[in-house]
């Protein structure tokens, strides 16, 4: 659809290219198609790496995905409670038929959805996390800043649950660092655990650079320097944003 004048001045009363994108973006999202490029290879030897040294005993998910597949293969070999939280109903449906798939049994994905203030609805997650985790991927809600409805990452409300429900974490994953409310949520979770912090970039589309943030203890860290020095995995102490 064509919203604007050949100048670039916007039709009145015709929604903008940007809004044209948002409802398509909201529409592939209910449908559970996927629109962007996953983590890159080497995040996933690093977290395969980081699971095996780090072995926590109770895992957390928020934002189902490829990462669940790992982190459902671990908790299943290692016996371990483990739930991902994922906001819509058919992406739930799509990554539990991925799991069976890769003969990945249990039925790990639970679909919790955003409240009014666009975070989960925290009785609904109560219900399905009943545990104390020492492993957390935090992921998901997606929603303002990908265009498909009002969900948010960061937020008081965020740190003060999970805060709760991980007190003393162990391995703390955080995607999307290199925005600052993400970047926020990551510092909040990390303080009080003296964890060690590393960052890395990745590509999930040809235009866009993203940074996924990691943090275990130090004694973990070593043995998980050797790993990355090994593989070739360019993991960072360096914040985003740093220069
Ligand atoms: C952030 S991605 C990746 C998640 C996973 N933790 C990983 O690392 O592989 C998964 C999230 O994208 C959302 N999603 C699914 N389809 C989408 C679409 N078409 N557009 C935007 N987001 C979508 C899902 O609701 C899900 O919470």
């Amino acid at each position: 659809m064509i919203a604007e004048h050949a100048d670039g001045r916007r039709l009145q009363g015709v929604p903008g290219r940007a809004a044209v994108v948002a409802v398509g973006m909201r529409a592939l999202h209910r449908a559970g198609v996927q629109t962007w490029g996953t983590k890159s290879f080497e995040f996933w030897t690093l977290l395969v790496a980081a699971l095996g040294i780090v072995r926590p005993r109770a895992l957390l998910e928020l934002g189902s995905g490829r990462s669940t597949q790992y982190l459902a293969e671990y908790a299943l070999k290692e016996k371990v409670p483990f739930v991902s939280v994922e906001q819509s109903r058919a992406w739930r449906r799509r990554v539990q038929h991925g799991l069976h798939a890769g003969l990945v049994g249990g039925s790990f994905v639970h679909r919790v959805p955003v409240a009014a203030d666009g975070w989960y609805d925290v009785e609904r997650l109560d219900r399905v996390v009943t545990f104390e985790c020492d492993g957390v991927y935090v992921d998901g809600p997606v929603g303002a800043r990908e265009g498909v409805g009002r969900a948010a990452r960061g937020g008081a409300r965020a740190a003060a649950w999970l805060a709760a429900k991980a007190p003393a974490p162990r391995l703390l994953v955080v995607d999307d660092v290199d925005r600052p409310e993400n970047l926020e949520l990551f510092d909040t979770l990390t303080t009080p655990s003296r964890l060690e912090r590393f960052f890395l970039s990745y590509r999930p589309g040809p235009h866009q650079e993203n940074v996924v943030a990691i943090a275990y203890p130090a004694d973990a860290a070593a043995r998980i320097r050797q790993v990355c020095e090994a593989a070739g995995i360019p993991l960072t102490a360096d914040r985003p944003g740093a220069c």
